[in-house]
């Protein structure tokens, strides 16, 4: 074995810039942790000429990843460039060369992290990825390692910044969705497209990411039920206040009757939840296991820094491994696709609000057409009078079809105006 672990880095912006960054500050600490000197020794971007924030011998650098990759001097390689497509075809290359991986990116592995995967066990190499859910929260390796001897029961995290900082500013300013997305692109939380942030998809990636792990089968971005957070209303949240609850956008991984339920949405949240005081561009994950109970992992889930800081923890890890001959707990979770509960299926509550008219007897035929479908009325509160009457309810868990079922039959009843606003209640004892 050679004296020092040489990483080669593919993509220095945000993330790659920060581990580079890192590397060369933290370079002491780094070997210490890893017991053998740990270099940066190439690095892979698009533009020679763009301003770094490191400063390293222009040699350094290539505009050609497939130079990196095929350096056989290199141990490790560090994948910070997104996307699918070369970054693919990279990490595969440097796999089936025998150099190990770290990477950051969701998108890849929540799509085709069982080839990925099945590569690196064919090649006996390890593929790390802490810093792809939740940025620097450690959450994949306490999953994979420290909750090994246990059986996780859910998962339900705030895994998306942006959405996080949105829905914060409509609760506690009280402003439109429009206008607190308008604040985030301001402060430049939002990506040039908001949508995959807006619309889920960020948080469908690292749920699926997380569900793999925890109950040891494939998840892939394609099986979660996704929903975002445009058509959230300042009215909404403001009644979410009003019953002790706050709006989160929150991705749900949980195990019911052996299938995995997995799930990206807005929900209510009981204030009284960990997951409910999680503010601004902060993320969360709380973790429900049937021995440890419930745990919950708080921090900054983006950011060159924080992201970095998980990469790094990667790169010590591999080059332990590198220098003891050992590989990292495998990958067993990516061989099988997990069998998927159908979202009709999944249990679940919600609030809804009817707009009815102001009469005898409409409590009753309402709460006699949940009872119809087989569901129970937790709360219900009736508001306003004359054409302004409404009832808000809050129902037990039932299955989403029964719900649909229901809100589909009281648009036909009489003493019912219109199906309004609803959300999905979860955290409380009963989901
Ligand atoms: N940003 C975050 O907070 C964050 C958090 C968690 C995970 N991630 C993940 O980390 C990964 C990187 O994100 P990022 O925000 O760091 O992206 P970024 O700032 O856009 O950086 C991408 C880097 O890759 C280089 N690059 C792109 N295509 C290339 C090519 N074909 N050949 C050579 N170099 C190429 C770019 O070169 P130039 O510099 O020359 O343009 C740039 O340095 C993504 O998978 C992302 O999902 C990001």
């Amino acid at each position: 074995m050679s004296s020092s672990i040489r990483v080669g880095l593919l993509g220095c912006g945000v993330v790659g810039g920060a581990t580079a960054r890192i590397l060369l500050e933290h370079a002491d600490t780094v070997s210490q942790k890893a017991g053998v000197r740990v270099d940066l020794a190439r690095i892979a971007v698009r533009s020679l000429s763009k301003q770094r924030e490191i400063s390293l011998p222009p040699e350094t650098y290539t505009t050609d990843p497939w130079e990196v990759v095929g350096d056989p001097n290199i141990d490790v390689i560090v994948e910070a460039m997104g996307g699918i497509e070369p970054a693919l075809d990279l990490i595969l290359h440097a796999i089936r060369s025998g150099k190990h991986v770290v990477t950051a990116n969701k998108e890849l592995l929540s799509t085709l992290g069982r080839e990925v995967m099945a590569a690196a066990d064919e090649a006996g190499v390890d593929v790390l990825f802490e810093a792809s859910v939740a940025g620097g929260i450690p959450i994949v390796r306490p999953m994979k390692e420290s909750l090994a001897g246990d059986r996780v029961k859910r998962v339900m995290g705030i895994v998306n910044g942006t959405t996080n900082y949105i829905l914060t500013q409509m609760s506690e300013t009280g402003v439109s969705f429009t206008e607190a997305l308008g604040q985030a692109e301001e402060l430049g939380y939002t990506e040039l497209d908001p949508s995959s942030d807006i619309e889920g998809f960020d948080a469908a990636s690292k749920i699926a990411i997380l569900a793999s792990i925890a109950f040891g089968a494939r998840v892939v971005a394609g099986d979660v039920h996704r929903e975002g957070i445009s058509k959230v209303t300042a009215a909404d949240v403001d009644a979410a206040h009003q019953l002790g609850y706050e709006v989160k956008l929150l991705a749900v991984a949980e195990i019911e009757d052996g299938q995995v339920a997995v799930r990206v949405h807005p929900a209510m949240l009981p204030r009284t939840h960990p997951l409910a005081s999680v503010r601004d561009v902060y993320n969360a994950v709380f973790v429900e296991a049937e021995e440890v109970g419930e745990l919950m992992f708080l921090g900054r889930g983006a950011g060159g820094p924080p992201t970095a800081s998980a990469v790094v923890g990667d790169i010590v890890e591999l080059a332990r491994n590198i220098k003891s001959e050992s590989r990292s707990p495998g990958s067993a979770y990516y061989r099988e696709p997990a069998h998927i509960k159908a979202q009709d299926e999944v249990g679940v509550r919600y609030y809804v609000v009817l707009s009815v008219q102001d009469q005898p007897g409409v409590l009753s035929s309402v709460a006699g057409m949940f009872a119809h479908h087989g569901i129970s009325i937790a709360s219900v509160r009736q508001e306003g009078f004359g054409d302004q009457a409404s009832l808000v309810l809050i129902t037990h868990h039932a299955t989403e079809a029964q719900h649909a079922a229901t809100f589909g039959d009281l648009e036909q009843l009489d003493a019912v105006k219109s199906v309004g606003s609803r959300m999905r209640v979860e955290g409380t004892s009963e989901s």
